[in-house]
């Protein structure tokens, strides 16, 4: 398949490096934005590993994603400073608005929320950010907007 042969390149080039798995993996993600179901084998044979070890460590590290991402992305912080700054409420309310919870795609392929741990935006917790811009003090203003936002 296309996505094999796109696969093997990439192993190829990375897999002379020492502990290649991560860096491989990360570099499927960068091509696909998710590691194919189709790419496991070709990965699990160059490094002679199995597939269920190739699979173990994909959804271990929940930076890799196995499916497709919506046409947004959503990362709400969990770290400890946006804990203490209600985090956890928040994301309860995001997941109810947008009817899905954490690692998961809303059915219409709007929207993917995922955790992330500390944004660097501490001082404006509690913090998210959506396609790559950061969003501080959330509040349920902003959520309503974010919600309609990744819905239109
Ligand atoms: Fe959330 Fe640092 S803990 S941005």
């Amino acid at each position: 398949t296309e996505i094999a042969s796109r696969t093997a390149a990439i192993v190829q080039e990375l897999k002379g490096l020492e502990g290649p798995l991560l860096p491989i993996l990360h570099g499927i993600q960068e091509e696909f934005g998710h590691v194919p179901q189709d790419a496991l084998p070709v990965i699990a044979e160059a490094l002679n590993i199995s597939k269920a070890e190739v699979h173990g460590v994909v959804t271990f590290y929940h930076d890799y994603r196995s499916h497709p991402a919506g046409r947004h992305v959503l990362k709400l912080c969990q770290a400890e400073a946006c804990q203490s700054m209600g985090s956890d409420a928040i994301a309860a309310k995001l997941k109810q608005l947008l009817g899905i919870g954490f690692h998961e795609t809303a059915r219409d392929g709007s929207v993917t929320l995922e955790p992330v741990y500390c944004l660097g935006l501490c001082a404006c917790a509690p913090s998210a950010m959506l396609d790559g811009e950061v969003i501080g003090r959330l509040d349920d203003e902003k959520l309503d907007e974010i919600a309609a936002g990744v819905r239109s």
